[in-house]
């Protein structure tokens, strides 16, 4: 019984969700005048509307009785004590040690990793960190890729109002050398620390922008010595930072325990903490364990992760909804979408169930895709509203702007208040005969354009409301997407911290590379990839 379609509850789910078919949500709100009282729910300073998703009681009771049987509290509460739920890579997985601030007796490196955090990313701050010609650092340039470089791009984007103004944090993490390329003619090198950000440090990517980097700084500098005041480390492996020349008295230590996708609140954070301030980077910890707890404490019915993590479940294995958008109505948060889509699909894109079987009879992770609004409305919300796929939707948005100007905030708002509705609404037949025929428009025309003008509603979406994009903020969101990723993938029974998808790519592209330098190997390419590579070659 290793598959989750074998138990009760999603057999009465697959039932239930037939039943179901009839119950459009402006009914349920026309019936139930509490419902939106009755499917919210607030943590901290984050209050989660659910009330616009297809449930009824008894679709949430039946939800949680498949988390029940899926055994998805043993499963966090392994993961909360340290057991090595990640098991083929038999690692601990313990991000929420790093933030765990009254428990550092139980990983006591990680008070030690933030404070010297905080004396470094003070002394770059306050101009007591000189580079080798005695400058202030006025860049950082953080390299890394995938969790070493999503977390803290995504958070200095989203936490700029809190950036001090005389540092200009970059980050570069692709192979393209545009990227590192454009950056660089950005850069002095007297001004500029790079952080190499990378838990294995043998990442393609990164060792090869890391290299372009110190060519550039040597050529400008050619003083082996300054290295040092210009080129830190952040990784889980110092004999390989040695290797590249960093000194490892310059390297910030993070540990197996971490996966690069949850490393934000680890030392993979210092580019953030230099931009905001170790004060503020405590406080991004302090929401996330606040989010921690409760994930760890409430009852499932009242907790939110849960809650998230079982209406992505029901849409995607009970109504075949293959994507989930994000939709953040907040400009700062326009990498979040980015961020997640790492979290959720490297955790949760996995075909086999923990005990090794294949999974045949259920989808796992779904697409995670999605843009700021109001720009999406203009983009691709049509297809929300009126295409053929059930796509649920999260909208995020903060009460109070950090920008308080003219109307702004408040049009903001209205729009993302105004989509869920419109999504969860639609408009009937009647309504949209009495529109056009407000219009004056003939008989002829209106029967014409009225089916275009239909939209059949019961779309469904989460609202996530919070006063203000703040760090304990953004700790809170982090954490609750984390660990909604965590729910599904126990519900799935597949390993949430493994990739070994990321693998298989990696070992031909140094096959191809060989080749395209002119090396002979033993590859045995299809027709289709010989002439690639033979395209380019010429
Ligand atoms: O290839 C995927 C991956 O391993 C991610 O899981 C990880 O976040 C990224 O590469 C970067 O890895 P590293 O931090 O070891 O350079």
């Amino acid at each position: 019984m290793s598959s989750p379609t074998a138990k009760p509850a999603w057999r009465a789910l697959a039932a239930h969700q037939q039943q179901r078919n009839h119950l459009h949500l402006r009914d349920l709100f026309d019936q139930d005048e509490s419902r939106a009282d009755k499917f919210s729910l607030s943590v901290g300073d984050l209050l989660l509307d659910y009330s616009k998703n297809l449930v009824t009681d008894e679709t949430l009771s039946l939800l949680m009785q498949l988390a029940r049987e899926t055994g998805v509290t043993e499963l966090r509460d392994r993961m909360f004590t340290g057991e090595a739920i990640n098991n083929t890579e038999q690692r601990a997985v313990l991000h929420s040690a790093l933030r765990n601030l009254n428990a550092s007796d139980f990983k006591p490196d990680v008070g030690s990793v933030l404070d010297k955090m905080e004396r470094f990313s003070a002394s770059v701050r306050d101009g007591s960190w000189r580079g080798s010609s005695d400058h202030r650092i006025h860049d950082v340039v953080n390299i890394g890729i995938g969790g070493s470089d999503l977390g803290p791009m995504m958070a200095c984007e989203a936490l700029k109002p809190y950036q001090q103004d005389d540092i200009k944090v970059h980050f570069v993490s692709n192979v393209d050398s545009s990227q590192v390329c454009e950056t660089l003619k950005l850069l002095k090198p007297e001004s500029t620390l790079f952080i190499i950000a990378s838990k294995t440090f043998t990442t393609q990517e990164t060792l090869t922008n890391a290299h372009t980097a110190r060519d550039w700084f040597m050529r400008q500098v050619g003083d082996e010595n300054a290295i040092a005041r210009h080129f830190v480390a952040v990784s889980t492996n110092a004999e390989k930072v040695a290797e590249f020349g960093i000194d490892t008295d310059n390297m910030f230590e993070f540990w197996d325990w971490v996966g690069g996708r949850y490393s934000l609140c680890s030392a993979i954070g210092l580019s953030l903490a230099i931009a905001i301030g170790m004060p503020r980077f405590r406080e991004l910890l302090a929401g996330a364990e606040m989010m921690d707890q409760h994930f760890q404490n409430a009852p499932l019915e009242q907790n939110m992760p849960v809650i998230l993590g079982l209406l992505g479940i029901w849409y995607h294995n009970f109504f075949d909804a293959e994507t989930h958008a994000i939709a953040p109505y907040d400009q700062y948060l326009y990498r979040f979408p980015a961020y997640l889509q790492q979290l959720d699909m490297e955790s949760n894109g996995k075909s086999t169930r923990r005990n090794g079987e294949t999974i045949e009879d259920y989808h796992t992770g779904p697409v995670i895709w999605g843009e700021p609004g109001t720009n999406g409305q203009h983009a691709f919300f049509q297809l929300l509203h009126q295409g053929t796929c059930l796509i649920p939707v999260d909208f995020l948005a903060a009460v109070h702007s950090q920008n308080q100007v003219g109307d702004h905030h408040r049009l903001l708002l209205a729009n993302c208040i105004a989509q869920s509705e419109a999504l969860m609404r639609g408009k009937t037949e009647a309504e949209a005969r009495a529109e056009l025929a407000a219009e004056g428009l003939d008989n002829e025309t209106t029967e014409r354009l009225l089916p275009h003008k239909i939209f059949s509603g019961n779309r469904p979406s989460n609202t996530i409301l919070f006063q203000k994009l703040d760090p304990r903020t953004l700790g809170a969101l982090i954490a609750l997407y984390e660990h909604k990723v965590f729910v599904q993938g126990a519900i799935w029974n597949i390993n949430s911290f493994d990739q070994w998808g990321v693998e298989l790519g990696k070992q031909l592209a140094k096959t191809i590379d060989a080749e395209l330098r002119g090396e002979e190997t033993d590859a045995r390419h299809d027709a289709s990839t010989r002439a690639l590579i033979k395209y380019v070659k010429q």
